[in-house]
């Protein structure tokens, strides 16, 4: 099925999802584009590393009509009762929480696994139960390891180099049981460096791409892990949306309890990635002043290069990821301009200056 065939479908026959991590980064993006399709929504997430503001800017996005779709459980899916109730009368599961971060599951895994292992499997018992008919997850490109293989396939993995690479695969071994113990059909989806909007750029563990274009837009420097050839297979969103959606309304019994890859296919140093970024705002923002990045040591439990093949999901799912890195940054870099102009208005104005 195309993705435009899937959304058609959508539009004819609308579904009812759950999207655990919600008010995160994908979540978020995910309920942007479902309650566009005219589905209805039902969201958790404990606002953890989630923002309620997330949530806001897809209300100010779709619109009164389509937000009152959504409904919304603020709650923990370390607590089985809460999972049960969030998905209970739900078609289809898009499984988004998670603690994110190879660094942060370094310092704490115990919160890594607990939120990534065992939360993870309260959502499949809850799924079960209640009969979903299909549960798409977020998997991840850490499950390579140390894999040496480029570009990186489905089927040939090393072993995890940090316990946030340990719990994703965890969930994949734990989706495969559940598939052949219990029905409960599963797509595993592994992302391979997700941006765009709403991408969140503060904290500690903050990814690379909205960290920088906050500290760009600042004219704060930006710091570079190694020597900047490290390299990624960045993805825009709207590709990883698109992935999601192809996954969930899959006809293809083929497709169903297998792992893809979800990427662009494409390759991007740091070193062009911040030189790309620094030209964007510059562009938007002349008064910020972006400078050299700076170097430091290369980062523990980080892989020198990654790039997926995504010729899988290509063939089962008919995954055409359709935004390059280039537009994506573009699209990016005016979100966070705009983002940064409508928080200085509201200060103006809250201070009286507006
Ligand atoms: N962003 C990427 O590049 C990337 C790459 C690989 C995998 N992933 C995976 O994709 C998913 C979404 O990532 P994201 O980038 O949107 O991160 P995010 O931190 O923005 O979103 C995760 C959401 O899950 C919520 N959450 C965390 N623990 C929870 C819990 N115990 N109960 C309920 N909600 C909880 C958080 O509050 C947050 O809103 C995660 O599973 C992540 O591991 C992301």
């Amino acid at each position: 099925m195309s993705y435009s065939q899937a959304r058609k479908t959508l539009l004819s026959a609308p579904r009812t999802w759950l999207i655990t991590g919600v008010a995160g980064f994908i979540g978020s993006n995910l309920l942007e584009q479902l309650l566009d399709l005219n589905q209805t929504v039902v969201g958790l997430d404990n606002l953890s590393t989630g923002y309620l503001a997330n949530l806001e800017d897809v209300r100010c996005s779709v619109g009164e009509e389509k937000w009152r779709r959504f409904t919304f459980h603020q709650a923990d899916i370390l607590d089985l009762p809460s999972c049960m109730e969030a998905v209970s009368g739900v078609d289809l599961v898009l499984h988004q929480a998670a603690l994110g971060s190879v660094p942060r599951s370094i310092e704490d895994p115990i919160a890594t696994n607990a939120a990534n292992v065992s939360g993870f499997l309260n959502m499949m018992v809850a799924a079960c139960k209640c009969g979903v008919k299909r549960f798409v997850y977020a998997a991840s490109s850490s499950t390579y390891g140390d894999h040496p293989g480029l570009p990186k396939v489905e089927e040939r993995i090393g072993k995890p180099l940090s316990p946030y690479a340990v719990t994703k695969y965890v969930n994949e071994l734990y989706a495969d049981v559940f598939f052949k113990t219990y029905g409960l059909e599963s797509i595993g989806l592994r992302y391979f460096n997700v941006f765009g909007r709403r991408q969140d750029p503060a904290g500690a563990y903050a990814a690379v791409i909205p960290l920088w274009f906050g500290n760009l837009l600042e004219s704060k420097p930006c710091y570079i892990n190694g020597d900047g050839n490290t390299s990624r297979d960045f993805c825009y969103i709207e590709n990883t949306v698109q992935a999601n959606i192809l996954a969930a309304m899959s006809k293809n019994s083929e497709a169903i309890n297998q792992v893809y890859n979800v990427a662009f296919g494409g390759r991007t140093t740091l070193n062009e990635l911040h030189s790309h970024m620094r030209q964007m705002v510059a562009a938007l923002s002349p008064q910020s002043k972006g400078s050299d990045p700076i170097y430091r040591e290369f980062r523990s439990g980080d892989v020198k290069h990654s790039q997926a093949d995504i010729s899988k999901a290509t063939r089962l799912l008919g995954y055409q990821p359709a935004h390059g890195v280039m537009e994506g940054l573009q699209e990016t870099a005016q979100w966070f301009w705009e983002k940064k102009n409508s928080q200085m208005d509201s200060l103006q104005s809250s201070i009286g200056l507006g």
